[in-house]
């Protein structure tokens, strides 16, 4: 995989995280991870490998070559972040959005879907059922939705910190700087972000602005962790237009925002969007034993000459939508194999964050594809905690695994599908290793001399 004295150096470096345990670097005037202090992150820095070398990774499909990698990522998982698979409860309190991304079941444009926004007792409720069930964080999660006000959503934080011990994530899209300042005070603890593509081209085409105001999602990262959260973000994998270079260079982009949590998942159609599927999304289907062959991950996708997907355009676009990006020949495929591909690399480049095995895998390999995930590099999961009732209303793309259950069915099927993989479940708040090693963040580790 890579050049055996870059193999030692990245061995060395890993035992040696492994074996520190958390604390700050500076603070001990010590020297950091020394593959990360000698310079700007990239890939070749931190594994030997360069963006070509990625691309040939996410290009590769060669079974034993595959191997090596899930082998690889699942080693490094080990030893950097250990067996414990820790467990986040979804909480998805509103399903009001103010936005018209191209891809998303939310968007303001879909009048099919019953909007709801949860009262903060019920949001109270959901942390305590969390608490019981011996999870050690909530994720609050709602489109970019203005009716949830900075107040009320202090009110939540505020509660929930007073009543409980859980450490609580925002995902509530992008937001003002005074919004992030004012949760961040009443005590949230971390923030989710996906930045969805590297490509701006490509961001701002399934992205059309609010208010015309453009997005820079990249920023809103960097004062985020400014701000003290720990930060997560991710992609989407194949989506129309997406390039392997770009997913490259988003793995990139990993590293180099130093992120403390990484979620990536596969494009899913949405029949009621602009890149949505023309067929019924009752096809979504379940892949090849062990994922092995990428299994198109939605029904609109079909199989181009370039060994891509091309996808149709189904709802006509609104006035206000730019018209949908095309499949280029370089169309990285929404498959459930290319999601492994992306959470084995991520783990390899980014050792220490909390990496999810997401829903979205879930939802294309109901049977095994959590599992796989988990032993491809993952090492969380999200039972969901939101009420059946609220639930079936949150399509953010269709067939969505766990739709119909409610928190109880999740948490079990969840717990013992952990322990058949030989797996812990975390206990306490699992907070991002990444972090706990240095609080200030990447800048400190850059700063450090080699
Ligand atoms: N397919 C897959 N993932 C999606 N998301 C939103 N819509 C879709 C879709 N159609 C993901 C985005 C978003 C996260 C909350 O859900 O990456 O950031
Ligand atoms: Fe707003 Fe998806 S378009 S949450």
């Amino acid at each position: 995989m890579t050049r055996a004295r870059d193999r030692r150096r990245y061995a060395r470096a890993i035992s040696a995280l492994a074996s520190d345990g958390p604390r700050c670097p500076r603070r001990r005037g010590e020297r950091v991870v020394t593959f990360r202090a000698t310079g700007p992150w990239t890939l070749e820095r931190v594994r030997g490998m360069n963006v070509k070398e990625i691309t040939r990774w996410l290009r590769e499909d060669d079974d034993a070559r595959l191997d090596e990698l899930w082998r690889e990522a699942d080693d490094v998982r080990r030893r950097s972040v250990g067996d414990a698979v820790h467990l986040r409860g979804l909480i998805e309190f509103s399903n009001h959005c103010g936005r018209l991304c191209l891809y998303c079941g939310l968007r303001v444009e879909n009048r099919a879907i019953d909007r709801y926004r949860m009262s903060a007792d019920e949001v109270l409720d959901c942390a305590r059922q969390a608490v019981e069930f011996g999870y050690g964080t909530v994720v609050l999660q709602s489109g970019e939705d203005l009716g949830t006000t900075r107040e009320w959503l202090v009110d939540v934080v505020r509660r929930m910190k007073a009543e409980t011990p859980l450490a609580v994530t925002l995902s509530v899209g992008e937001r003002s700087l005074d919004d992030l300042r004012a949760w961040r005070a009443a005590g949230a603890d971390r923030y989710l972000l996906r930045f969805e593509t590297s490509n701006r081209t490509l961001f701002e085409r399934i992205h059309p602005p609010r208010d015309g105001r453009p997005s820079d999602r990249p920023a809103m990262l960097r004062q985020l962790r400014d701000l003290g959260y720990e930060v997560g973000s991710g992609v989407m994998i194949g989506i129309p237009g997406q390039t392997y270079a770009d997913l490259a260079r988003d793995l990139e982009w990993f590293a180099e925002l130093d992120l403390d949590m990484i979620g990536v998942g596969p494009f899913l159609p949405h029949p009621a969007t602009p890149l949505g599927a023309a067929a019924a999304p009752a096809s979504v289907v379940a892949s090849a034993p062990g994922g092995r062959r990428g299994t198109s991950a939605g029904s609109s996708a079909t199989a181009s000459p370039a060994g891509g997907r091309r996808y149709g355009p189904v709802v006509p676009p609104t006035s206000e939508d730019p018209p949908p990006p095309a499949a280029t020949s370089g169309q990285v495929p929404n498959t459930e194999l290319m999601t492994y591909k992306v959470i084995a690399l991520a783990r390899l480049l980014c050792p220490l964050a909390n990496i999810p095995s997401t829903t979205a895998l879930a939802t294309v390999n109901r049977a095994e594809g959590r599992e796989l995930g988990l032993r491809r590099g993952a090492n969380v999961v999200m039972p969901n905690l939101t009420p059946a009732v609220y639930r079936r209303q949150y399509e953010i793309y269709p067939a969505k695994a766990c739709i119909s259950e409610e928190a109880d069915a999740c948490h079990h099927c969840l717990t013992q599908r952990i322990a058949a993989l030989g797996r812990s479940v975390g206990s306490g708040r699992g907070d991002s290793l990444n972090r706990l090693r240095c609080p200030a963040g990447a800048r400190i580790a850059r700063e450090a001399t080699p």
